[in-house]
């Protein structure tokens, strides 16, 4: 599929996904949506990729859903349409995505950044959820992911207020999991990214479908599930190869069976 609004690349086993709409700071829009959920898919069905980067330009990240798009919906379009539920099949991604994000981050820029597995800011990175200054309020999960990352006061303050948050109080507040200069931002990604996509697959998918299950679900089933997954990892080769390879002193040599 050729893409017009994002960039796509292979850096080994990583997808690395690029938003490129710079004359709208990379609002999300419709086509925007479609282009990323396909190349998701895409790297998500390619048996040589591992992992995922979506980032944006220096400038921004994303800055919101695209307010000249939206600013003529109707409620009947946007309930009928279900506006905004498109996004969601993002999340069902099986493979890892960092988001790895300079400049703002902005309403559904922060959201989207949010439904990724972790966040890796450039010092230069601004988040928040504007929408109470447009006279609406975050649609793409912001009220609920936000909260889940840094408690009840701090997202309240964002949703409310509509200030933004630099990269420093990100990190403190458990937004982004590391800031790293902004000249390295995306390397840094990618060499994260590689890591990951060099271990094996099954358990790398297993890690991340556990991890977002405590988001679900009770601390008990959580436990349970997460025992049931550790159990099946015995089934496949690389657990033995994993094993054994750290008996042997050597590296492990991971076939994803
Ligand atoms: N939608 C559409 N266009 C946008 C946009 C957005 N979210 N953000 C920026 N743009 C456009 C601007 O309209 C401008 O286009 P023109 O040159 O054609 O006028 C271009 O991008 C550059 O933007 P600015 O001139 O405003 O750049 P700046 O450096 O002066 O300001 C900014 C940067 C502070 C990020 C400012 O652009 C801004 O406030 N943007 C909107 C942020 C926002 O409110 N986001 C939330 C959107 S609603 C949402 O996301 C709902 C949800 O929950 C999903």
């Amino acid at each position: 599929m050729a893409y017009e609004t994002i960039i796509t690349e292979t850096h080994g086993k990583v997808g690395l996904i690029t938003l490129n709409r710079p004359q709208a700071l990379n609002a999300l829009n419709s086509q925007i949506l479609t282009e990323l959920i396909a190349a998701v898919n895409a790297f998500g069905a390619d048996a040589g990729i591992g992992a995922m980067v979506i980032t944006g330009s220096e400038k921004a990240f994303a800055a919101g859903a695209d307010i000249k798009e939206m600013q003529s919906i109707s409620y009947a379009d946007a309930y009928a349409q279900d506006f905004f539920v498109g996004w969601e099949e993002l999340t069902r991604a099986r493979k890892p995505i960092i988001a790895a994000v300079a400049g703002y981050a902005l309403g559904g820029g922060c959201e989207l950044a949010m439904m990724c597995d972790f966040i890796i800011a450039a010092d230069t990175a601004k988040f928040g959820q504007p929408e109470i200054t447009l006279g609406v309020i975050p649609g793409m999960g912001g009220s609920q992911r936000l909260t889940r990352f840094v408690g009840k006061s701090k997202a309240m303050d964002m949703c409310l207020t509509g200030r933004m948050m630099d990269a420093a109080e990100a990190e403190r507040s458990g937004l982004v999991s590391r800031v790293v200069p902004a000249s390295d931002l995306v390397e840094e990604a990618l060499k994260a990214a590689a890591k990951i996509a060099a271990f094996s697959l099954p358990s790398v998918m297993m890690a991340k479908e556990a991890v977002n299950r405590a988001f679900e679900t009770t601390l008990a089933e959580g436990l349970r599930f997460e025992r049931r997954l550790f159990h099946s990892l015995f089934a496949l080769d690389d657990q033995k190869e994993g094993m054994a390879a750290f008996a042997e002193k050597r590296k492990p040599n991971f076939t994803n069976r």
